[in-house]
């Protein structure tokens, strides 16, 4: 029997009560579909930092790689830790493990409410492909005359070739996927840009683009300004296809996607390394919301969401899909529904209704 041993560190805040729906999940679709499934449990994060000063062990890397699959809760307590401190758990796993994409669908779920007016499955239905590596998130930088008055932050950015062709092919490959799955019958790739303003890196993103868009005739390019695509993702939702997008771009237009999609209940993430040659790490992309911790309240569906696409990942394909239509199903009936949905069921009751329809019972 085919078995895949799973990787979860929860995190902070409300990060255990996610972990166990994914859990909960997994188990579930295991059982369905004849698959093992071992998960570890990892307690690092801000409760770890203030014991031993820092998110997680050194040899972080080492413990995780022989992983078929990791999941992240979410990170992150202003009240413990300074955020730019803990997220060093989630950018160096990022890095580390070369995950270079971060796949971000935006698709509404029937019988979510979205601020968007007549918006619909049907019309809510784009994928970002987030650059997850490099970019503005390089880390590269630094202090000068701090504590006198010349003092000076420099941040800089880091567009290379490869990092920027890698990712623009993997866009322009789901692109093709998601029309031959008929998805999306236009097949196309908007480039998500700022080189009116960002002379160097924006212009040399603007060109990798167009070079890699040359050996996809059968796919359509689009480039759209960041500022402008915010708009236009609200106004004209059922335009879009497929996003490539920068590591700092990405992250903001998908919080955006988010609202499109309902909220932050409903939108997951996938930080990929598409060769395989590392684990890849599968997260809800909400945040740790602390003042909610232990009250069991929050929608486990990004959650949930992030465990289809691991499925996908792993090549569990038919459980993937299924966790997928379970998702709908409960959603449309509108029993379930968790307090961000205007209802009072709690995160593992949400959690119990998707797997009891995986499970047929
Ligand atoms: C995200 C988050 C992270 C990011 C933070 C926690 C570092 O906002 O996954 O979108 O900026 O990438
Ligand atoms: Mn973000």
């Amino acid at each position: 029997m085919k078995s895949y041993d799973i990787a979860i560190i929860p995190g902070d805040g409300v990060g255990n009560e996610v972990a166990d729906e994914a859990v909960k999940i997994l188990q579930a679709s295991a059982q369905k579909y004849g698959f093992g499934i071992k998960t570890e449990s990892f307690e690092w994060g801000c409760d770890y930092y203030l014991k031993n000063g820092k998110m997680m062990p050194d040899d972080v890397l080492e413990t995780l790689e022989d992983f078929d699959a990791l999941f992240l809760g979410c990170v992150g307590d202003v009240n413990k830790v300074p955020d730019h401190i803990s997220l060093i758990l989630i950018l160096s796993i990022r890095k580390g493990f070369d995950q270079y994409i971060n796949l971000r669908p935006i698709k509404l779920y029937p019988g979510i409410d979205t601020p968007i007016k007549g918006a619909s499955p049907e019309t809510v239905d784009m994928v970002v492909v987030r650059e997850n590596t490099e970019g503005e998130y390089s880390g590269t930088g630094g202090f000068f005359k701090m504590g006198t008055p010349d003092a000076v932050a420099t941040q800089t950015a880091i567009f290379s070739q490869k990092g920027c062709e890698r990712v623009m092919r993997y866009a322009f490959d789901l692109a093709r996927d998601r029309k031959k799955l008929g998805n999306s019958p236009a097949g196309m790739v908007t480039n998500c840009t700022k080189s009116n303003a960002l002379n160097y890196s924006m212009v040399f993103w603007d060109r990798v683009y167009n070079q890699v868009a040359q050996d996809y005739p059968d796919i359509k390019t689009d480039m759209a300004l960041v500022d402008a695509l915010t708009m236009w993702m609200v106004k004209n939702p059922e335009y879009f296809d497929v996003i490539v997008a920068s590591n700092l771009f990405g992250d903001i237009i998908t919080d955006l996607g988010a609202m499109l999609q309902g909220g932050m209940g409903f939108a997951a993430g996938g930080n990929i390394n598409p060769e395989k040659e590392y684990p890849s790490m599968f997260e809800p992309i909400h945040g740790s919301a602390p003042k909610y911790e232990g009250k069991g309240i929050v929608n486990p569906i990004a959650t949930i969401e992030s465990i289809r696409m691991m499925l996908n990942h792993l090549g569990e394909t038919e459980a993937s899909r299924d966790v997928e239509a379970a998702i709908s199903e409960i959603l449309a009936a509108g029993i379930v529904k968790t307090r961000d949905m205007g209802g009072n069921h709690s995160t593992s009751e949400m959690g119990d209704a998707v797997r009891n329809v995986i499970l047929g019972i």
